[in-house]
């Protein structure tokens, strides 16, 4: 059984990550946010999967070493990284993002599930993390890549 479960959020800058992980701690949806959140760890008891969960911002960490971080990881030791394509600020579109969304995934299998949120209509922000954690606690996608393997 996992001990914890660690979830990074990495994207464009601006897209609000910040916002959401500061959203999902106070419920409400700051109207300033520091450049990068502190870690925060979710107690196992209230979390639907009872594990211990950190969040992590990666604000401020360059993509190149982001890249660094998991590439090196996922081709060599051939676990794969569990991502959820996570689509905020969808108080700002009128229409669903899914068929921008679609071809990614199918390129891309290694993203497990993805979901439209807004951190200010605080949207789906429990069920992005609740996604992330089931995502690495039960993965559906193999683990093991074979063809990734020298
Ligand atoms: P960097 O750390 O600079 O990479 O940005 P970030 O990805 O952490 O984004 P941040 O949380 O700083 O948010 C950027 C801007 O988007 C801020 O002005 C937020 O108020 C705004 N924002 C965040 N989430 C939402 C949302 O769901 N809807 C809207 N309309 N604005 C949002
Ligand atoms: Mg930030």
């Amino acid at each position: 059984m996992r001990k914890d479960v660690r979830i990074l959020l990495v994207g464009e800058p601006k897209v609000g990550k910040t916002s959401l992980i500061m959203t999902l701690v106070s419920e409400e949806f700051p109207a300033v946010v520091p450049y990068r959140a502190e870690e925060i760890t979710i107690p196992a008891d209230v979390t639907p999967e009872r594990v211990p969960t950190h969040i992590v911002d990666y604000s401020g960490i360059k993509q190149e070493y982001i890249y660094y971080l998991c590439s090196p990881f996922t081709v060599c030791v051939c676990f794969r990284v569990p991502l959820i394509l996570v689509g905020n600020k969808s108080d700002l579109v009128e229409h669903s993002s899914m068929e921008t969304v679609l071809p990614i995934m199918n390129k891309y299998t290694e993203i497990e599930t993805c979901v439209e949120c807004s951190a200010k209509n605080l949207k789906n922000i429990s069920e992005l993390f609740y996604y992330a954690q089931k995502a690495v606690l039960h993965p559906t996608g193999p683990l093991y890549c074979p063809e990734k393997k020298e």
